[in-house]
């Protein structure tokens, strides 16, 4: 059967790869073998991480883009076909999330969130599955949550974008599975980044989530990159619409 989980010869874009849980499965693709296209919208944090896989013998080609931008979408995928000559993963990771009620929750801060989480996923998404279909083959991979299943007071818009996401790859997957391309979701649950860092900044309040998730303890983002991996390899290529709880056994319950 050979190495199921080798990536030698593929070409990954990451979305959301600048820092956090994006960083980490950038850094574990480049180590699975894979060349690693490393987006985000801040320019220093793309080109450390692009640093740190050459420094380990990696390929590795920082694009800054803003995803709610659909001349940048274009622009990714031109300049990763420019430098690799093929798409073979995608791992839509970044996201964006707004910790407010609904009765206070701006319009442009709910839009933010679909825009980003959702349409965006969508347009990138189409923009590579169109290369993937002459290849006849490849895996996306969308970083859903927890939260896209269960009510958190706070989380309205993010959640329901998430559910969307979720939803989402299921019909991605449906449509494009006779094209060779497995789209799969791998949902977090709370996991330590800058993103939640608001919430686990307070021992008291870690202490308090940590109650819940059976496990005792919040993710790390390295917790979270075995299921990418995974997804992204060989070993699931009969995989399709599924989603992957990476939560500690938070969703027992
Ligand atoms: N942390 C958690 O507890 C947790 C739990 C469940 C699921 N997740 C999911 O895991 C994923 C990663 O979260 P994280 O915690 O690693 O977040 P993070 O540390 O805030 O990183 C988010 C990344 O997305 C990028 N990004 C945001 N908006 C963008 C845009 N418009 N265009 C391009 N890049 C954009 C950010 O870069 P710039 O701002 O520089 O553009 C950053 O690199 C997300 O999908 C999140 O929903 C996280």
């Amino acid at each position: 059967m050979g190495n199921v989980f080798d990536l030698s010869g593929k070409t990954a874009i990451v979305t959301g790869a600048g820092r956090g849980i994006g960083r980490v499965i950038a850094m574990g693709l480049a180590e699975s073998g894979a060349d690693v296209v490393l987006c985000s919208r801040t320019q220093a944090q793309v080109d450390a991480v692009a640093d740190e896989i050459r420094k380990k013998g990696g390929k590795a080609l920082p694009v800054v883009t803003d995803l709610t931008v659909h001349e940048q979408l274009e622009n990714l995928v031109d300049a990763t076909v420019g430098e690799f000559g093929r798409i073979d993963i995608l791992v839509n990771n970044a996201a964006r999330s707004f910790l407010r009620g609904l009765l206070d929750l701006r319009e442009d801060g709910w839009d933010k969130c679909f825009n980003t989480n959702v349409k965006a996923v969508w347009l990138l998404s189409r923009l590579v599955a169109r290369r993937m279909i002459e290849q006849k083959e490849g895996k996306i991979i969308n970083i859903t949550t927890v939260g896209a299943e269960k009510a958190e007071a706070g989380m309205a818009a993010y959640g329901c974008s998430k559910a969307a996401l979720k939803h989402l790859t299921r019909c991605m997957a449906r449509e494009w599975a006779p094209l060779g391309i497995n789209v799969n979701a791998v949902a977090p649950g709370f996991t330590r980044t800058d993103f939640s860092k608001p919430i686990w900044s307070s021992p008291d309040v870690e202490k308090l989530i940590c109650q819940v998730i059976p496990k005792g303890r919040i993710a790390e983002p390295e917790d979270v990159v075995g299921a990418v991996l995974f997804l992204a390899s060989s070993a699931a290529d009969y995989i399709t619409g599924d989603t992957i709880y990476v939560d500690g056994g938070t969703m027992t319950s």
